[in-house]
């Protein structure tokens, strides 16, 4: 049994002992006699062995009644599958980093450090190419704001929808994860914070973000540093401080009220806008959104019934489970209902609405 399982006598001899594989007979030598099932259990207690699992928690899985053994076999696929594309990510990752590395641009090793750690995006990175595309008409607003820009460094790139393809593009993106999703052929992307840029002063003609700095820790800062490196900045972003701004989308304002604590500190307009020296520009969000942001799909409402337009948006994640099983079944219930068509009656006629998206051009 042994030598079929790969693992050593003393091995078996200790899973039977803490009660963890105990064979069903034994000889009149006594010697261990292991039954088809034993097997099974045995198999499913060294899956979860490789996989890191405590031998305490594997006793937990393994005796779980809940659970069959097509269930394990299940479970055991999928985190199989999420260690293989963490390797995949971290692999790419790195060679990205390599890569980088051969044109000259090194990461400084806090970064590193703080790059590699857990992040919100190598969390839920994964569900993000779902959804998340560019939308045509608002790179058309961004390029064009880049002017006559010939480098441009595109920080918070993640998976770099919305990078120039007529410039000489940098990428930055600290998420491993967001890195190794970005399509092959993607600019060149180094791994770094906007809060600290590994380049010099005025390295390049333009820098842009895209729907990033609501997640920097020092949302300032990092567009300082942008500032820094560059003589135009151009930035995609969220107006929470105009009064009112908490009624402007109905999502946020009947079913999602935690989107407005997510805010809280959340420098004004005109802090960010100061931040780079620039002024800021409101972009309408087309009915048909092809990029499926938060406010996106402001006239389709039946999308955010979709998990996976859900886990492409990183608001849901961040308002927990509750609020978002909450909103959902509300939603759901007015849709259902004809409530939601009731009070958002005017949504209907509009092709394109002013939800708060600001464009700050430097
Ligand atoms: C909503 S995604 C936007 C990605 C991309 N700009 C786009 O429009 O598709 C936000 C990105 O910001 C990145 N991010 C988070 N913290 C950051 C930081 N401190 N500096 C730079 N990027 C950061 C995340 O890893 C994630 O890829």
């Amino acid at each position: 049994m042994a030598e079929l399982a790969g693992v050593t006598v003393r091995t078996l001899h200790h899973y039977d002992e803490i009660g963890l594989v105990r064979p069903s007979a034994r000889s009149a030598a006594g010697y261990r006699a292991y039954a088809a099932a034993d097997v099974e259990r045995l198999r499913e207690v060294l899956a979860y062995r490789r996989l890191g699992f405590g031998l305490r928690e594997i006793a937990d899985l393994v005796d779980d009644p809940a659970t069959d053994a097509v269930a394990h076999l299940r479970r055991l696929r999928g985190l199989l599958l999420e260690q293989r594309d963490r390797a995949a990510a971290m692999v790419a990752a790195i060679d990205s980093e390599l890569e980088a590395r051969a044109m000259g641009i090194t990461t400084p090793p806090e970064e590193q450090l703080k790059v590699f750690g857990a992040q919100l995006y190598d969390a839920i990175g994964s569900a993000y190419p779902a959804t998340r595309r560019t939308e045509p008409r608002i790179a058309a607003r961004v390029w064009e704001a880049l002017g006559d820009a010939r480098t441009v460094l595109n920080v918070g790139a993640g998976t770099g929808s919305y990078e120039p393809q007529d410039r000489e593009v940098t990428a930055v993106e600290p998420s491993a994860v967001m890195r190794a999703q970005r399509p092959a052929g993607a600019a060149p992307c180094v791994a770094a914070a906007a809060e600290n840029l590994p380049f010099e002063d005025g390295a390049f003609d333009a820098a842009m973000a895209f729907s990033t700095v609501h997640h920097w820790q020092d949302p300032l800062a990092g567009l300082r540093e942008m500032r820094r490196v560059a003589r135009r900045v151009v930035v995609f972003t969220y107006d929470a401080s105009e009064p009112g701004w908490r009624d402007r989308f109905w999502l946020a304002r009947d079913y999602l009220p935690e989107f407005a604590g997510l805010m809280a500190g959340w420098p004004s307009l005109a802090d960010l806008a100061e931040a780079v020296g620039g002024r800021a520009e409101p972009v309408l969000v087309p009915w048909d959104c092809a990029d499926g942001f938060f406010e996106a799909y402001w006239r389709r409402p039946e999308a955010y019934l979709d998990e996976h337009v859900r886990r492409a948006v990183s608001v849901w994640t961040r308002v927990g489970p509750q609020a978002e099983q909450r909103a959902v079944r509300l939603l759901a219930d007015d849709l259902d209902s004809g409530r939601w068509a009731e009070r958002n009656r005017d949504l209907v006629a509009m092709d394109a609405a002013e939800l708060g998206l600001r464009l700050i051009v430097a």
